[in-house]
């Protein structure tokens, strides 16, 4: 099969794990037929670094013409002190909302040969198997008005938690869909008995539960949620929720596996131009040496041949490259618990394209 990627690298180490995706696509490529053309596009800093935008129009016209996105990371340090509007970060949340990327999809899944790394007990990590769908494009991250007010000597704020009835509505089914396909469950975390926003949700979550009669469906306050994520973390299948409590939430859910820079991600547009990325960031402390982990960024890359180009066996193939390189003791140095043996960014996607 033919397909095009737009390929978007950003800043710091997420150019060295979207290279180690891009070998690893590669090696896909040839063992299975496939013509992949990846076409590299900037955004965030180094896009700033070149245009003055972090978001330019030509790379969001080659993400356009592609039939899928991959991106590696962007920001530091380099830029945070830019006029506003001018930080990396803008790239990607414009990126997001131009090309209607609401539902973001977290699968968080635990190796037994990675239960070491993991600050949980062993008997707690077992089956654990969970998908977090988050709202990627409302919510508090976005409404209006957002901004200071107030007088001299007594200034005030306010952000404004806004969502239609009809994001709720594409989510909570998004959710419901992933469940079918997993034969699973749907938990809908929200703060019911303090956020109006939160009661519309349940009703939403309720309707949707009445047309996938056989998904359950069951409630769960935000704080709730974030106990039991630590205390019973194989009792979820798919969770569903709103912006920032998905963004706290997927974060603390990333933890349950030991490392950050295990864990892929992908972003749902109704459109069908899906993109995908590691859960981490650009990662400043470690950029450039060579030293971060790829398999998020690998794994991600699964995860798009499986859902936008319908490559099963292909998505496959690299998910079992990776358990396999994992049970035979290999580390990035993050996995490596502060042990002296590690392999660098370019030896373990190496070690992965062998083991395919
Ligand atoms: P981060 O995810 O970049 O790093 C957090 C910690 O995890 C660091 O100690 C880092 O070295 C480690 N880490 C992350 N990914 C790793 C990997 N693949 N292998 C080994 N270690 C890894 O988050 P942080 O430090 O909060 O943010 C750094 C920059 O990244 C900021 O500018 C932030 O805005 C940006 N960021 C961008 C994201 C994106 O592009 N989607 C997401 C999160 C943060
Ligand atoms: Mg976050």
């Amino acid at each position: 099969m033919k397909k095009k990627i737009a390929m978007l690298p950003g800043d710091g180490i997420g150019v060295e794990v979207a290279e180690a995706a891009a070998i690893v696509l590669k090696a896909i490529e040839q063992q299975f037929g496939h013509a992949f053309e990846m076409e590299i596009g900037l955004i965030g800093g180094s896009a700033i670094d070149d245009s003055g935008n972090p978001l330019p129009e030509e790379t969001l016209k080659l993400c356009r013409e592609s039939d899928a996105i991959f991106l590696g990371a962007v920001g530091g340090p380099k830029w945070d002190s830019n006029p506003v509007g001018l930080r990396p970060e803008t790239g990607l949340l414009g990126l997001r909302k131009t090309l209607n990327l609401f539902a973001n999809i977290r699968p968080v899944k635990t190796y037994s040969s990675l239960a070491a790394c993991s600050p949980l007990k062993h008997e707690v990590l077992q089956n654990v198997d969970m998908v977090i769908v988050r709202e990627l494009t409302g919510g508090l991250y976005f409404g209006k008005p957002s901004e200071r007010g107030g007088r001299p000597g007594e200034e005030d704020v306010v952000d404004t938690l806004y969502y239609k009835r009809s994001d709720m509505q594409r989510l909570i089914k998004a959710a419901f869909d992933l469940a079918s396909v997993r034969g699973g469950h749907v938990t809908s975390v929200d703060k019911a008995n303090v956020l109006e926003s939160s009661r519309m949700w349940r009703e939403v979550a309720e309707e949707t539960a009445d047309i996938f009669k056989d998904i359950p469906l069951n409630h769960m306050l935000v704080d709730h949620a974030a106990m039991r994520i630590i205390s019973s973390p194989s009792s979820f299948d798919v969770l569903v929720t709103e912006n920032m409590f998905g963004d706290i939430l997927s974060d603390e859910a990333a933890m349950v596996t030991g490392s950050l820079g295990m864990l892929p991600s992908a972003s749902f547009s109704e459109q069908g131009l899906h993109m995908y990325e590691p859960v981490h960031g650009s990662a400043p402390d470690i950029a450039g040496e060579n030293l971060a982990n790829p398999i998020g960024a690998i794994l991600s890359a699964a995860m798009m041949l499986r859902h936008s180009f319908s490559m099963e066996e292909e998505a496959a193939a690299i998910e079992n490259a990776v358990e396999q390189v994992l049970k035979s003791g290999v580390r990035t140095r993050d996995l490596a618990g502060g042990g002296e043996t590690y392999l660098t960014t370019s030896e373990m996607t190496k070690e992965i394209v062998n083991a395919l």
